[in-house]
């Protein structure tokens, strides 16, 4: 699903208030310093966290994302000590061994996931012990605002008015 929306998320992420201005900051200031960590980019998307692991002086940084496109646009966009894989969170990363990342985080992407203690367990392992792993998540109460809105008669129309009684 996330092929048809890389371009698009790509561009609103980048410098959207809420991806820019609040989760990238919060996420990045939960973590701290970085420098010289190997560190696992968890649904890495089009590779905005990892282009700012690899600036804050992360050692290597590894993105995992199970869309083909995602993963595409993180390798074009990011360069250095990185590498990115298509991978399904709810599959074993059987690529990796155990304890070898220092950090992890998994921005926006655990409400994606049927599989969350599959993934968790996965993350777990590849952590070394006392290895940092930071989640962040839409508020509850998000996906039912969006849905009511697009759904609503008063949601605004193409030509920009308002939906009601057209
Ligand atoms: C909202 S985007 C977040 C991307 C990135 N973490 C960020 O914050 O910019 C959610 C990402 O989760 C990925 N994703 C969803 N389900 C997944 C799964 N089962 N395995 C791996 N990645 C998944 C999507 O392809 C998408 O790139």
């Amino acid at each position: 699903m996330y092929d048809a929306f890389a371009e698009n998320y790509l561009a609103h992420a980048r410098d959207g208030v809420f991806n820019a201005l609040y989760d990238r900051p919060a996420v990045l200031a939960v973590l701290g310093p970085v420098a010289g960590l190997k560190v696992l980019d968890v649904g890495c998307g089009p590779g905005l966290y990892a282009e700012e692991l690899v600036f804050r002086g992360a050692r290597r940084v590894v993105g995992v994302d199970a869309s083909s496109r995602m993963v595409q646009l993180a390798r074009r966009q990011v360069a250095g000590p990185v590498a990115f894989h298509r991978q399904d969170l709810q599959a074993p990363l059987s690529w990796a061994a155990d304890g070898e990342f220092d950090a992890a985080v998994m921005p926006l992407v655990i409400h994606h996931l049927d599989n969350r203690v599959a993934a968790l367990r996965e993350i777990a392992r590849v952590l070394r012990p006392a290895g940092r792993l930071v989640i962040s998540t839409h508020h509850p109460t998000e996906t039912g605002l969006t849905m009511a809105a697009a759904t609503s008669p008063w949601r605004r129309s193409a030509n920009g008015g308002s939906g009601a009684g057209r």
